[in-house]
């Protein structure tokens, strides 16, 4: 097919240029025109109601003019299209649609306790604007404080629920942090809990995690939180080669008892599509036996040791005491946590804890900042 220049379009056999006003021009497939087409999308569902597989043929143009600022095209069959053309500038250079819930990440080291962003529950509940701050702060530094929760039963629940539906792990819905009679996870004694993210035995492992304080008597017992983001970049900058084993090489994790064996293979780092370094999957408690080749492990061991070590560098290591009526919530693959051991006759310590996950969070972060293509 020849090449048809009118009315500022130049048609072509796959696709379209269009010239913009500002002098600059850009070519457009006739699949993606014909499929993106207004009319393509349901006004009261908000979903994409065209079939493009239901048609015959590849979509031809009969015509296509510039009017306005606007693309005008009849399809051969008949149909007819408008797309303003701020909405084909958008999608001109086949970048990402913007994503205002894609933050850059903020670093934190040990010292960050007095700066975690500490937000009250009941003003959580009635202030979209002070929800969005929360969930900016999870998006940017993961980790923030609910400070004056109530002394209910679902108070966890109906907290959660402001950033999604609470998750159900293979533990349950929720589950207690305190001593049980017969532990199926070392949380559940008195022991120290080594640095961890939440359930890497799970195939997606739960996005962000609620620790509800309800009680906190006992001696010892301090939270240990380590932002997993800060610790991988320093490991990224002085050790490139260990970072990289740990971003490219899934390693098993399990958790088996009586009545469950559950198994997944995790990357010890994740990165994001831009490349940084957007959280871990690390638990030794889970951490399986390694199925990998010996020889492979010479290299793969000293660099999950040397990773392991670095989290535990005081640099790095937040300690605090999670009082009662606090809820901490953080991105459980990004802030790896613990506990130091405490002395259960000493008195009570009890935490409920929940998860949601993180693309229900960044989609409340997203409809509170209006940003949606129906707003
Ligand atoms: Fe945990």
């Amino acid at each position: 097919m020849q090449a048809r220049k009118e009315g500022g379009v130049t048609l072509r056999e796959t696709g379209l240029e269009v010239g913009f006003p500002d002098g600059t021009a850009a070519y457009f497939n006739y699949f993606w025109l014909r499929d993106n087409c207004r009319t393509s999308f349901d006004p009261v569902t908000r979903e994409r109601c065209f079939d493009i597989f239901a048609e015959e043929s590849a979509p031809q143009p009969d015509a296509a003019v510039l009017s306005g600022e606007a693309l005008d095209v009849v399809w051969r069959n008949g149909h007819s299209s408008r797309y303003p053309l701020d909405f084909l500038a958008s999608y001109a250079t086949g970048t990402p649609r913007h994503d205002p819930a894609d933050l850059p990440r903020r670093a934190w080291l040990g010292d960050h306790y007095p700066s975690i962003p500490r937000y009250s529950q009941p003003a959580l509940m009635s202030d979209p604007a002070l929800r969005k701050a929360w969930f900016e702060t999870i998006l940017t530094e993961g980790v923030a404080l609910i400070t004056d929760m109530p002394e209910t039963p679902d108070a966890l629940e109906v907290t959660a629920a402001l950033a999604g539906y609470v998750r159900p792990s293979f533990f349950g819905t929720s589950f207690e942090v305190m001593t049980h009679i017969n532990p199926t996870n070392t949380a559940f004694t008195a022991s120290a809990l080594e640095l961890h993210t939440d359930l890497p035995a799970e195939e997606c492992a739960p996005g962000v995690q609620y620790l509800h304080c309800v009680a906190n008597s006992v001696e010892g017992g301090n939270s240990v939180f380590v932002d997993a983001v800060a610790v991988a970049n320093d490991l990224r900058e002085q050790f490139p080669a260990d970072f990289k084993l740990l971003t490219e090489t899934d390693i098993p994790y399990f958790c088996e008892h009586d009545a469950f064996d559950m198994r997944a293979r995790q990357r010890v780092i994740e990165l994001d599509a831009h490349g940084e370094v957007s959280g871990v999957s690390i638990s030794q408690h889970m951490a399986d036996v390694f199925d990998l080749p010996q020889d492979f492990l010479d290299l793969y061991y000293p660099a999950f040791y040397r990773f392991g070590r670095m989290l535990q560098s005081e640099k790095y290591v937040m300690r605090f005491r999670l009082n009662a009526g606090e809820c901490i919530c953080f991105d459980n693959h990004r802030v790896v946590h613990g506990r130091e051991a405490y002395t259960a006759t000493s008195g009570d310590r009890h935490l409920r804890g929940c998860y949601t996950d993180r693309g229900e969070m960044r989609s409340c972060y997203r409809v509170l900042s209006g940003t949606g293509r129906f707003g």
